[in-house]
């Protein structure tokens, strides 16, 4: 199984620096709310579900790190630390779910004294931690009943175990079938451009698993799918919106428009705090807009003219019309999602999840 990327241990914050890998495995203490923002941006801590909880533990290295409760009540304190950690990046809806979270509880228990409100949102970052397993494990174990033994699944970006606390989304589905059910699996990791977050973590996270990991440049997806050698299409979303329409690292809108083509089955794995249903299309999703440098210099070498315009959205929307299934730890759903998507949040957990 995979390993923690984001923990506390006596109330210290700790991260797996995903910069460096895979060249090296680092470890990093984040002592402020500042570096904890610096983190996110920087992509230090990246993917959806990860990045809600990074944030999450901002706000209680904010509180944490004042000592004057009475120059600035501790709610203001916590305003201000969520208002300032929300700007960090803009997809990612795991990010204001898990700042909504916090408000909630300083406005529920604001009137305590300063030192146990500051414990309570420690425990409520330690929750999402163990709340994330949770939902991981049981994304992992429904979707794994869509594969069978031999297949082969490509995936875009890392939403593995990297992305979240531990298991991952997409991947939990590849971990689950191969380590719970025992089926052999393969998976295609598209690079992804320009970060390489494919080959950078998710080839070095299913390495570590064991689990059969071919590497593909981005433009090589059409190609491997027109061989027939892709059975499933599973990637994870940093949004969906009430009618299915979802954001995903650049490049899965094309990934499903050939899985279309090539009669691939297209799988979104998606906790329910990845789903915002108060937007009604993807059009309303907020695509974050990354620095040109990302594009034009790899490693320090150049790679295009300087000074050359460039156009670089971290994410794009893929059409509702495209996704054969959501695979969420509530189950899996399929069309019409304008019905399914609201249906989950009153349904209960999956009793065999
Ligand atoms: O820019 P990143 O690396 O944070 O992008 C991550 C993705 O696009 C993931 O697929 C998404 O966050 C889902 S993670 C379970």
């Amino acid at each position: 199984m995979p390993e923690k990327t984001i923990w506390s241990e006596d109330g210290r914050v700790f991260l797996l620096d995903q910069t460096l890998l895979p060249s090296q495995r680092k470890v990093i203490e984040i002592t402020t709310a500042g570096e904890m923002w610096q983190a996110i941006r920087a992509l230090r801590v990246r993917g959806a579900p990860a990045i809600g909880i990074a944030a999450a533990y901002g706000v209680w290295l904010a509180v944490k790190n004042a000592s004057d409760f009475d120059s600035i009540p501790v709610r203001q304190l916590i305003e201000n630390a969520c208002s300032y950690l929300a700007t960090a990046r803009p997809t990612a809806v795991n990010l204001f779910w898990a700042l909504d979270r916090i408000r909630r509880l300083a406005d529920e228990y604001g009137e305590m004294p300063g030192e146990k409100l500051k414990r309570l949102i420690l425990d409520e970052a330690e929750r999402m931690v163990a709340e994330d397993n949770a939902v991981c494990l049981a994304i992992g174990q429904h979707g794994a009943k869509l594969l069978k033994s031999g297949d082969r699944v490509l995936t875009h970006c890392n939403a593995g175990g990297l992305a979240t606390a531990q298991y991952g989304t997409a991947l939990a589905v590849v971990y689950c079938a191969v380590e719970h059910d025992g089926k052999q699996i393969e998976v295609f990791a598209d690079e992804t451009r320009p970060l390489l977050q494919g080959s950078r973590l998710t080839a070095w996270e299913l390495m570590q698993a064991k689990i059969p990991v071919t590497l593909i440049c981005d433009n090589m997806a059409g190609s491997v799918m027109r061989r027939g050698w892709v059975n499933a299409v599973i990637v994870g979303t940093d949004r969906v919106a009430r009618n299915g329409d979802f954001a995903n690292k650049i490049g899965t809108y094309g990934v499903a428009v050939l899985a279309r083509e090539h009669n691939v089955p297209f799988y979104v794995a998606a906790p329910l705090s990845s789903i915002d249903v108060s937007i009604p299309d993807g059009d309303r999703i907020p695509i974050e807009e990354r620095d040109p440098e990302e594009i034009v210099q790899m490693m320090g070498t150049q790679l295009a003219p300087p000074g050359v315009r460039v156009f670089n959205p971290a994410f794009d929307v893929t059409p509702h019309d495209l996704v054969t299934a959501f695979i969420t730890e509530k189950g899996v759903i399929y069309p019409p999602y304008d019905r399914t998507i609201p249906e989950l949040f009153d349904a209960p957990m999956a009793a065999n999840a």
